[in-house]
């Protein structure tokens, strides 16, 4: 019987999960072409951060978990590098699969490039522009040694092709984010959590922070806090806290304050399905998220997103979004526009919940290809 393709797909961060868990779907359906195994750096290990997206998504359990955890930049990427290259250099795959933009992307991609393995990179060739962003420097990082860039928008093609990518690597196959968003959609409606939404007819808002632009620098934060107060007044807002804002949060007597004031709500980090019901029954959405400012777009909800650039372009000219830095009266306008300006949102391109599918359809050419058995491995 001849060598199945070898797949190892990798996770680390919360945003990994509901990107790597269609296309195992999908792998899984092929189970005659492909064996297909999944790395946990540990990057995040909160069960509230991890644990509760696998048991969501039915993402199969990792066959190994890395334990990483946090650490500085470089002092994280490295420790990946170093406990996943012996993984790599024990299981031989035939290719390494990374998704989106966090430290665990680069620093497997980069093992994988560098022991000869290829490389597939989902959500290639977004691009901010602002290298002061970590995420930035990890996508381009990773596009560059990558060996299939599978990406979400057109524009990104044209942001790889710019950094010299040759265009017979890319692929644009749509989002497996908005995969899952649309195969779960119905069963986070039918998910009551209306205990963490607030009471009465006047809807809410949701607000999601954790960037370090936003969060670590104290000013930064409680002007944030500040525009989101003044919004509460006419909307309740509830606010699912990262970890990493959690300290900010408590490390500020101005913002606790402002939390106490106004009508925001802190709650832990919510599952998958909790998050996507409570977007989805919410008036306003503000994040710095990346992913946010998508499945905003695709529930037609109105995003403010809190930054002064995005790497998702298409959800400001066909969705919902509006970017709006850090400063109350840019944030209060976009809210005042959001009131008044009746937008019809179009969902992006290829957004059709069908991503996963065509990117193991375009995996089982490139194995047959370049994998065991074939002329070219
Ligand atoms: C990471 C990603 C970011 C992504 C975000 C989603 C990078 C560079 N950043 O940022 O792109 O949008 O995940 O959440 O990869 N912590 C916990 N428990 C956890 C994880 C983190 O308490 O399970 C705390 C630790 O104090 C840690 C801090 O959160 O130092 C930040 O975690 P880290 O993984 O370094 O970055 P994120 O801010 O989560």
């Amino acid at each position: 019987m001849p060598r199945l393709f070898h797949i190892i797909s990798i996770v680390g961060a919360r945003p990994n999960f509901m990107k790597v868990a269609p296309i195992g779907e999908e792998l899984a359906l092929e189970s005659t072409s492909f064996r297909s195994t999944i790395v946990h750096t540990g990057q995040h290990y909160d069960s509230t951060m991890s644990d509760v997206f696998f048991d969501q998504l039915d993402v199969a359990d990792p066959d190994v978990n890395l334990n990483v955890g946090s650490a500085s930049h470089a002092q994280q990427t490295a420790a990946i590098m170093s406990a996943f290259e012996p993984v790599l250099l024990e299981w031989q795959p035939d290719l390494v699969l990374v998704v989106g933009d966090v430290n665990s992307t680069l620093a497997c991609a980069l093992v994988a490039a560098k022991l000869g393995v290829k490389v597939a990179h989902v959500e290639a060739g977004l691009r901010s522009f602002d290298r002061s962003m970590p995420e930035e420097i990890n996508r381009v990082v990773t596009d560059q040694i990558s060996d299939i860039l599978f990406v979400t928008e057109r524009g990104a093609e044209q942001n790889l092709r710019r950094e010299g990518i040759a265009s017979e690597k890319i692929y644009f196959v749509g989002n497996v984010l908005i995969d899952t968003l649309l195969s779960k959609l119905e069963r986070a409606r039918a998910l009551h959590r209306r205990e963490i939404e607030p009471d009465g007819d006047s809807g809410y808002a949701v607000l999601t922070l954790h960037r370090p632009s936003n969060v670590d620098d104290r000013r930064v934060f409680e002007r944030l806090m500040s525009a989101v107060a003044e919004i509460g007044k006419e909307l309740p807002v509830v606010f699912p806290v990262h970890p990493r804002t959690r300290l900010a949060v408590e490390a500020s007597p101005t913002a606790a304050q402002l939390l106490q004031d106004g009508r925001l709500e802190l709650v832990k980090p919510l599952g998958y399905l909790q998050f996507l019901g409570l977007m989805d029954r919410s008036h306003l959405v503000l994040t710095d998220s990346g992913g946010i400012q998508e499945e905003t777009t695709v529930l037609g909800i109105p995003c403010l997103t809190l930054r002064d650039t995005t790497e998702r372009p298409i959800t400001v000219s066909e969705g919902t979004n509006q970017i709006v830095g850090s400063h109350p009266e840019r944030i209060l306008e976009g809210w005042r526009r959001v009131k008044t300006a009746a937008r019809a949102p179009r969902t992006p391109e290829l957004w059709d919940g069908k991503a996963a599918h065509r990117i193991v359809q375009i995996l089982r050419s490139f194995s047959e290809a370049h994998g065991p058995g074939s002329q070219n491995p």
